[in-house]
């Protein structure tokens, strides 16, 4: 295993299903009256955030408690933040507090690969820009295993806002890797440049695709990285590709819709359709702790022999 958790585009396979078959294992723990084990006892895992995240804080520090390590939130937010200076003097920081895995979210793309030049423990990437969110992509990939049994062959479709979507581009290297098919679907102004060197097939049409799709996953739409208008108004983005009961019925009958959260319900998700059973959301917030609880585990020295 790496020392660090990047990225899912330089994931192996033969890693990404470690952490798959690890993080089953961490299920179990979850299924205990005592959610512990005690395996990092005595390690120091820092939540680095400079952007806000309450979902993907608390999940971390879940899963770093599960484990027994110690956890500081470490959050950083203003002007100052975005300057590569500052965040070199919190890494060193970091450095003289003996942090041996650093879980860093940052509003600039690469901001985590820069982290782990400076610091000796892990890096774990939670989201930089609109670059990648590697353990959303395993927890998702985690969600869909669990649920169809397997992910090689499936179709998934990736709808909304491609172009500031760090989570679907780690689920687009992610998915490709483990053997799926992946399609992306968005309005062509949330279409990234460059999307023609991705391992996917791309649609405007979201009808056309629901009907062959085994999953269909939903992304937020990322108001607060627009710098222009996209589309024109909230009522013509859900009208196009927003999933509501009607889409649900085209899809085929064990289809599943995910959504990372947090869902701007009416939006790119109608409320019935977010809450119905072939909705994973609930089940992708818990499958997080366990796959956090793997990447810890295995970054931090774990090996193939669960405790
Ligand atoms: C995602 C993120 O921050 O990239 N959310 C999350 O991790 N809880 C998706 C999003 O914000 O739309």
């Amino acid at each position: 295993m790496m020392r660090h958790l990047l990225s899912t585009q330089d994931l192996s396979l033969d890693d990404a299903l470690l952490v798959l078959d690890t993080a089953e294992y961490m299920a179990t723990v979850a299924d205990r009256s005592v959610k512990k084990l005690p395996t990092l006892r005595g390690r120091t895992v820092v939540n680095l955030f400079f952007e806000d995240s309450t979902r993907t804080r608390t999940s971390f520090e879940l899963a770093a408690k599960r484990l027994s390590a110690d956890v500081i939130n470490f959050s950083v937010r203003g002007s100052s933040v975005s300057k590569g200076e500052s965040l070199k003097d919190t890494a060193q920081t970091l450095e003289a507090m003996g942090a041996d895995a650093v879980v860093c979210r940052h509003p600039a793309s690469g901001a985590p690969h820069r982290l782990a030049a400076w610091v000796r423990g892990s890096v774990l990437n939670a989201g930089d820009g609109t670059h990648e969110h590697p353990t959303q992509a395993l927890l998702d990939a985690f969600t869909i295993r669990r649920r169809l049994g397997r992910i090689e062959g499936l179709s998934v479709t990736i709808v909304g806002d491609v172009l500031h979507s760090r989570v679907a581009r780690s689920n687009v290297w992610l998915l490709s890797t483990l053997g799926a098919a992946v399609t992306v679907v968005a309005p062509p102004t949330l279409v990234p440049v460059g999307v023609e060197q991705w391992p996917v097939t791309v649609s405007y049409d979201l009808d056309a695709v629901l009907p062959g799709s085994d999953v269909v996953m939903m992304l937020r739409v990322q108001r607060e990285r627009m710098t222009a208008a996209f589309f024109p108004t909230e009522r013509e983005y859900a009208r196009r590709y927003g999933l509501d009961a009607d889409r649900l019925a085209a899809m085929p009958l064990s289809a599943l819709v995910m959504h990372p959260g947090p869902m701007v319900r009416g939006m790119e998700i109608a409320s019935d359709v977010a809450d119905s059973t072939r909705s994973t959301v609930v089940e992708q917030v818990a499958n997080g702790v366990s796959v956090r609880m793997a990447v810890l585990y295995l970054l931090l020295g774990g090996t193939r022999e669960v405790p």
